[in-house]
C-alpha cells in the first residue's frame, strides 16, 4: 500500500522510519519531511493548507492512507476534507481536534462525562475571570483557550499574578487563542503522558512517556516544545494505566461518538498523577514530539495495521507489542532556542554517532544539501537510545550526542533525571 505522512519534525521522521519497516508498504511519501526522512520516504512539496492539492496528490499516487503528524492541519480540518474524498486518514476531524484546539471544549467534556481533571471556570471577559480567581484564591492556573504553541499556560502563585495573566491574555498576548480563558485549580503530583489509539468506537492502549518541557537543566527556564523524553514512564503502574483507560480515555471516546464525531487517531493525554489518582491536564490530538520518537523505537508490532485500522474505523482484535526496554531521546537544539537562533549551520558526524543498533537519530529542523546536513530549525536532532534501564539508555544517548560535531547546537545533559533517581533508589 501507499502512504502519505504530513509534517517535518522529529515525530514525522520517527513515524516514517517505523512505517517504512512494514511489509505492507509499497511507497511512502512525506510532505515535506526533513533532512533525515530520505532514509524512509520520498519528500514531496505539498501545501497541506491546500486540501484540494493534497486530495489530488493522493488520487494521483494511489494513496491508501494519510497520516497527519502535527495538530495545525487537524484543527484546520484536513482530515474532514480527506474523509469527504474517501481517503482513509489517521487523525481526527476538526471537531475531534478541538480536544487540543480548545481547552474549554475539553474541560466541558470532562465535566459532562465525569472525567477526573482540575476544577475550572471558562470565561470570555476579564472581569468575570478575575472575580472567579479572587473567589478561588492562589495558586491557580490561567490558560488561553486556543492553540498557543505550549506557551498559553500561566501557573500563578498569587491572585495578583493571576489577574495580570488574565489581562495579558484578553489584551491579545496569544492572539485569537486568548479570546477565551480557562481558569483552573492547581494540581499537585508527577506528570506523565499516556497514548492510546482510537478507531471511533474502541481504544487500544499504546504506551507511556515523560518529557522535559523547559530549556534548562533541572527543569528550569522557559518552556519549549520538549527537550527530551523517555518511555515507559515509571510512575505509570498498571493500576494507574487501567484507571486512565477506564476513567479518562473511554469516556472521551464516548463523548466524541455522542457528538457525532467518532475520533480516529491517537489520544495523547497529559496527566497529573495525584494522590487521588490520575487526572487529565490536557489532550493533544496527535503523537507527542519528542514522545513519538521513544514510542516508535520501542514498538515491536507493525504500526501500519494500527494506523489503517484506526483510520478505517476498526481496530477490533488488534494488539500492540513492545520491546522490553527503555528508550530515551535527547533533543539537540540550535543555541538561542526557544528564542532567536542561527539557521543554516553545519552538522557533522551524524552517521558515526548512529553506528549502533541501539541508537537512532531522528531529524527535526534539518535539511540535506550537497551531501551535508544543515540546521534549519530550533529543535534539530533527536538522539534516541535504548537500554535495559533509563540509566543505560541515557548513557548511550549522550555518548552518541558527544560524537556529533555541531558548534552552534546544545542539549540538556539531564534528560531522564527523575527516572534515573528512581532507579538509583531502587538499587539502594
Ligand atoms: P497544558 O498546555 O495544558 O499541558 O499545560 C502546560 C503545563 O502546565 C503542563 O504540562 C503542566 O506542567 C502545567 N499545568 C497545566 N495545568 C495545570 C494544573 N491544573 N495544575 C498544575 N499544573 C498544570
Ligand atoms: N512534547 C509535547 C508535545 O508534543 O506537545
Amino acid at each position: 500500500m501507499n502512504i502519505l505522512v504530513t509534517g517535518s519534525g522529529g515525530r514525522e521522521h520517527a513515524l516514517a522510519w517505523k512505517i517504512a519497516q512494514s511489509p505492507l508498504l509499497d511507497r511512502l511519501y512525506i510532505a515535506p519531511g526533513n533532512g533525515g526522512t530520505k532514509d524512509s520516504a520520498t519528500s514531496v512539496a505539498l501545501d497541506v493548507t491546500d486540501h484540494a492539492a493534497v486530495i489530488s496528490f493522493c488520487v494521483e499516487k494511489d494513496i491508501d492512507l494519510v497520516v497527519i503528524g502535527p495538530e495545525a492541519p487537524l484543527v484546520d480540518g484536513l482530515a474532514d476534507s480527506l474523509e469527504l474524498a474517501e481517503i482513509p486518514t489517521f487523525g481526527p476531524t476538526s471537531t475531534g481536534a478541538q480536544l487540543e484546539g480548545s481547552k474549554g471544549f475539553t474541560k466541558d467534556i470532562c465535566a459532562q462525562y465525569n472525567i477526573p481533571t482540575a476544577a475550572y471556570g471558562r470565561f470570555d471577559n476579564a472581569n468575570a475571570a478575575k472575580a472567579y480567581v479572587r473567589d478561588q484564591g492562589a495558586p491557580i492556573v490561567i490558560k488561553a483557550d486556543g492553540l498557543a504553541a505550549g506557551k498559553g499556560v500561566i501557573l500563578a502563585d498569587s491572585v495578583d499574578e493571576a489577574c495580570i495573566a488574565i489581562d495579558t491574555m484578553f489584551a491579545g498576548a496569544f492572539g485569537d487563542a486568548g479570546t477565551q480563558v480557562v481558569v483552573e485549580a492547581m494540581m499537585i503530583g508527577e506528570e506523565a503522558s499516556f497514548f492510546a489509539i482510537c478507531d471511533g468506537e474502541n481504544a487500544l492502549e499504546l504506551a507511556t512517556a515523560q518529557d522535559h518541557k523547559t530549556v534548562g537543566e533541572g527543569d528550569t527556564g522557559p518552556n519549549t516544545g520538549g527537550m527530551g523524553a523517555y518511555s515507559p514512564a515509571p510512575v505509570m503502574t498498571s493500576e494507574i494505566r487501567e484507571r486512565v483507560m477506564t476513567d479518562i480515555i473511554m469516556p472521551t471516546v464516548k463523548a466524541m461518538k455522542d457528538l457525532g464525531q467518532p475520533y480516529r487517531g491517537v489520544f495523547f493525554a497529559g496527566l497529573m498523577i495525584t494522590v487521588e489518582g490520575p487526572k487529565l491536564i490536557e489532550y493533544n490530538c496527535r503523537f507527542g514530539d519528542p514522545e513519538c520518537q521513544v514510542l516508535m523505537t520501542r514498538m515491536k508490532s507493525d504500526l501500519v495495521p494500527l494506523l489503517l485500522g484506526a483510520a478505517k474505523g476498526d481496530i477490533t482484535g488488534m494488539s500492540v507489542s513492545w520491546h522490553d526496554n527503555h528508550a530515551l531521546t535527547v533533543v539537540m537544539a540550535a543555541k538561542g532556542y526557544p528564542d532567536a537562533y542561527d539557521k543554516g549551520t553545519l552538522i557533522k558526524n551524524i552517521e558515526a554517532a548512529e553506528k549502533s543498533d541501539s541508537i537512532k537519530i531522528f531529524h527535526a529542523g534539518t535539511k540535506f544539501e550537497a551531501g551535508e546536513v544543515l540546521a534549519t530549525g530550533g529543535r534539530v536532532l533527536n538522539v534516541t537510545a535504548t537500554g535495559q534501564s533509563v540509566t543505560e539508555a541515557q548513557q548511550k544517548a549522550y555518548r552518541a550526542v558527544d560524537k556529533i560535531t555541531w558548534h552552534e547546537g546544545f542539549c540538556r545533559r539531564d534528560i531522564g533525571w527523575r527516572a534515573i533517581e528512581r532507579e538509583k533508589k531502587a538499587q539502594e
